[in-house]
């Protein structure tokens, strides 16, 4: 997402910055800012698009400084524009602060403490910097600390003060934040990239560490203010590799990003107590949601396969009939949709075009339309009324992973919200919430499963053509799984429904065309094992997405995927990852470029 840079020592800093920001240019971003302390005065500078237009704009901004901070913005709470961008400050320019994260409570934070004061932008970042402003009697690190105690959310943030020149005070909590270590100079950034030309020694902050900075000291104190003695680590990463964090492909990075950022999708958006949802973004009345008598997805691609879930989620808990269409299907059928339908739009771009054409001909047909999208103030999410980001932060590799599962989380609570109207007791809503939030820790099981899931790939790899099957909320599984082998491994694959096999695609099975399943405990875990043993009668090698513990699937199956059990709504959640890493490592194997297959485009922009 959003990208931090820091610099304090004996350089000039504009250009370190500059450049700083330019190494965090993959994370994506829509505007850019910098700060500089020249003269016991901070001077800013801000910019809307690329770096190119912020680097210009500080030519004549005559920014002339030894200590700075920068930020590049991916929009999450308000659109795109200068006021927007960071460097925030509060009422006065002589503190401002960059943040990457959420704060939630940013809305409470204002009625509490801010009145009086005048709120520039519409981003929950500056209610942060008026809010260190409030708490500042000379100390900076001090207001930070006490403006954070009040804070709910994340954060990597980093600020300054013009009444202490030579201080940048920096804070973790679930934004990362690392700070790089030279001769007489600190770099700080929320990677290493920014750093790496410059020094390979960096200390890592941890949650809930603040560090005040300054020219020849770095104290790092922890959550009881105690000051830590932190090991500095030398990183042997190239920049490549530091913007993958390690990672060998951005889509392996954001498979295994699924764990942190699926809390970013649920986040703030329900209340235990009441087991309910509630997505502000929906924008209807409890009188406007009685009206709704029927649902519709539209999307394309991965985010269609989110939308079959959601298709089952919402039958099962609102009780609503729900498709699933194809925007570029639904668009040239004739459409049953009145103003009894709630029609939602689901993109990671937010700029698929069949997407945008199918919303606007359910627009036109009067019914509610809502998006649920990543890219923040993209065409989706501006030509909707109302709606949801996902938060599943850039998408850099074309194959989509994190925004599918970042959707699905973003549908399920939805599906729940409409349940929670008449059909959906408290108490099932809880146990619904609580499954979910187990859903991270879940995922961290299947990934730990890497390397096993690599040695599968492997004995499978020159297969031509596969087969995908799952039943009920694993069908979309399957179908998922499907697309994701093919767009990345070029290897054939289609899914289908378990019970439909039988009715055609099981005449291509033989030894040479292996079975990928999906058969994990639920209600239909016996139906989906006579498929299963129908696909073996006929010699094909199985390989199967397994529940921990059943032994019967080892039985039955030539290599055994286990994942562990949650709630069947939730499965979606877990189960796909397996999938996503088995078409991974096989394209890998293969030498596929992973990132950028041929023929495919991240965003699809034409009919
Ligand atoms: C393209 C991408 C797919 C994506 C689909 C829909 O085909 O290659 O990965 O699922 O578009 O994109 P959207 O941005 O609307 O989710």
């Amino acid at each position: 997402m959003c990208g931090i840079v820091g610099y304090i020592g004996k350089k000039e800093a504009l250009p370190i910055l500059i450049n700083g920001l330019r190494r965090l240019e993959y994370r994506g971003y829509d505007s850019a800012g910098v700060a500089i302390f020249q003269n016991g005065k901070i001077k800013k500078t801000k910019a809307v698009g690329k770096i190119d237009s912020l680097s210009e704009k500080v030519k004549t901004a005559d920014m002339v400084g030894t200590v700075g901070i920068a930020h590049t913005r991916w929009a999450t709470h308000g659109g795109v524009t200068e006021d927007n961008a960071h460097p925030h400050s509060g009422c006065q320019d002589d503190l401002v602060i960059c943040h990457n994260g959420i704060i939630e409570n940013y809305r409470e934070l204002k009625e509490k403490f801010l009145s009086g004061h005048t709120i520039k932008s519409q981003t929950d970042t500056e209610i942060l910097a008026h809010l260190i402003e409030v708490f500042y009697e000379g100390d900076l690190l001090t207001a930070v600390r006490k403006a954070l105690s009040e804070v709910r959310g994340t954060y990597g943030l980093v600020a300054m003060h013009a009444g202490e020149p030579n201080k940048i005070v920096a804070a973790r909590l679930g934004s990362p934040l690392v700070i790089g270590v030279g001769e007489n100079e600190y770099y700080i950034a929320s990677d290493t990239s920014p750093m790496l030309a410059h020094t390979k020694n960096v200390v890592f902050l941890d949650d809930g560490e603040v560090a005040e900075i300054t020219l020849d000291s770095m104290k790092i104190f922890n959550v009881d203010h105690k000051i830590m003695d932190k090991h500095v680590e030398k990183i042997e990463w190239n920049e490549a590799q530091a913007q993958k964090q390690g990672f060998d492909h951005f889509m392996l990075k954001e498979i295994f990003d699924q764990p942190t950022v699926v809390k970013d999708a649920i986040r703030g958006r329900f209340s235990l107590e009441d087991g309910a949802a509630h997505l502000g973004g929906l924008n209807m009345t409890d009188e406007q949601m009685h009206q709704v008598k029927r649902v519709v997805m539209l999307s394309c691609g991965t985010a269609y396969y989110a939308g079959l879930v959601g298709k089952y989620a919402f039958e099962r808990l609102a009780g609503l009939p729900t498709e699933a269409d194809v925007a570029s299907e639904f668009r040239y059928r004739d459409p049953i949709i009145d103003e009894h339908t709630l029609v939602f739009a689901i993109s990671q771009s937010g700029e698929t075009a069949d997407t945008i054409a199918a919303l606007r001909e359910a627009k036109r047909k009067g019914a509610f339309v809502r998006g649920i999208v990543n890219v923040v103030g993209s065409s989706i999410a501006r030509e909707t009324d109302g709606g949801t980001y996902i938060h599943a932060g850039p998408e850099l590799a074309v194959a989509s992973t994190k925004a599918y599962t970042n959707m699905v989380a973003v549908l399920i609570l939805y599906a729940l919200q409409f349940g929670r109207l008449n059909r959906v007791s408290v108490a099932t809503g809880e146990r619904l919430l609580r499954a979910l939030l187990e859903i991270p820790e879940k995922m961290k099981l299947v990934l730990a499963q890497s390397e096993k899931i690599k040695a599968i790939a492997q004995k499978y790899k020159d297969y031509k053509d596969c087969i995908f099957l799952g039943r009920g909320i694993n069908y979309p599984v399957a179908l998922e799984g499907a697309l994701k082998l093919k767009e990345i491994s070029y290897i054939h694959s289609e899914a289908y429904p378990g019970g439909e096999m039988k009715h055609g695609p099981i005449a291509l099975l033989s030894e040479n065309f292996p079975i990928i399943a999906i058969a994990t405990k639920n209600q239909l875990y016996e139906k989906m094992i006579s498929n299963i043993q129908e696909a073996k009668a006929r010699k094909a090698p199985i390989i199967l997405i397994a529940t921990e513990g059943d032994a019967q699937a080892k039985e039955i199956s030539d290599d055994v995927i286990y994942v562990p059990q949650t709630m069947e709504l939730l499965e979606p959640l877990v189960n796909t990852l397996a999938l996503q890493l088995f078409s991974y490592h096989t394209a890998v194997l293969l030498g596929k470029d992973v990132d950028r297959p041929r023929n495919l485009a991240k965003s699809v922009t034409v009919e």
